[in-house]
């Protein structure tokens, strides 16, 4: 937590808000109120969702749920039911509620596991099994906690062996939330072998899962998985969502040949993909300036 008075606040959050700012420095505007916390914070980010970007109001929604307080429920809640808003938006709000771990959510994530788009019925169906998983555990803390800092949609399994792992994760007769599961469990063990397996991953299952295998491999920033992150988001075929995402892991691992492959994709034909690839040049040069070890502003760009 940052501490910051009111009129810090909402001065940042005139950053966020303004359309006409670099969407990099409204991008830090927002991961910088997403540390500051509280209901101010909260409303500025609110204000937000009227923005005609997908990324940015994805985003929004992303933090929300890490920020873990339930004065965002109502927000969240009308961001999935509002069917105007892009799947993706809609699908990181059914997340962020299941992120926030309040059980009174669950007949709402309940209705929109039937949603025609994929994506979100997924996500709902994911964080009622998260929500149901923490009803039914007693030892939720040592399960929740990961050097990555981050609330994931599903806890790790107690199993460590990386073929074991394998097989869960590339089964499509597994649940998703068992196959999730296995995904955190390879990327806490962060070997080469465990990575591997994720990077298998990218060609397997549905959107979603393709599109938080992507997200965990820009966690490990491990540079085995450039070649099969680029893979994904050269492949104009994919989901835009997933090469959103291979594009933000490739801006987290940073090296010259990222920041190559990403000038390549700045002029996509997708607005989502061209924006990431500007947000993913920013954490480039974030990851290599000095300002990486001092500030918080920019935690990991989301899933
Ligand atoms: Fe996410
Ligand atoms: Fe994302
Ligand atoms: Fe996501």
């Amino acid at each position: 937590m940052i501490q910051a008075n009111e009129s810090d606040i909402l001065r940042i959050g005139k950053v966020l808000n303004d359309p006409t700012r670099p969407l990099k420095e409204r991008f830090r505007a927002l991961f910088t109120l997403k540390n500051i916390g509280g209901l101010i914070a909260i409303d500025q980010i609110r204000a937000c969702f009227e923005d005609s970007s997908a990324l940015l109001k994805h985003e929004l929604a992303y933090c929300l749920g890490q920020m873990q307080d339930p004065a965002a429920i109502d927000i969240l809640t009308s961001v999935l039911e509002d069917l105007s808003q892009e799947p993706m938006v809609r699908h990181e709000a059914g997340e962020a509620l299941g992120a926030i771990g309040e059980l009174s959510v669950i007949p709402l994530l309940e209705k929109y596991c039937k949603d025609p788009i994929p994506e979100v019925a997924e996500t709902c169906e994911l964080a009622m099994s998260r929500l149901r998983w923490l009803q039914s555990t007693k030892n939720t803390k040592n399960l929740q906690n990961n050097l990555f800092l981050t609330i994931d949609p599903a806890p790790p399994t107690e199993i460590t062996d990386v073929n074991i792992l394998r097989e869960i994760l590339l089964n499509e007769k597994k649940s998703l939330f068992d196959r999730y599961r296995a995904m955190f469990s390879l990327r806490n063990l962060g070997t080469a072998d465990s990575i591997l397996a994720l990077v298998e991953g990218l060609r397997a299952g549905s959107a979603l899962f393709r599109h938080e295998i992507a997200f965990v491999l820009g966690q490990l920033q491990e540079k085995i998985s450039v070649p099969g992150l680029q893979a994904s988001l050269e492949n104009t075929e994919e989901n835009e969502m997933v090469r959103h995402e291979c594009a933000e892991a490739l801006g987290s691992i940073a090296t010259p040949e990222c920041y190559e492959i990403l000038h390549k994709y700045l002029n996509d034909s997708k607005r989502v993909v061209r924006e990431s690839c500007i947000i993913a040049l920013d954490m480039c040069d974030y990851e290599n300036s000095s300002e990486f070890q001092y500030a918080d502003t920019l935690a990991k760009i989301a899933a």
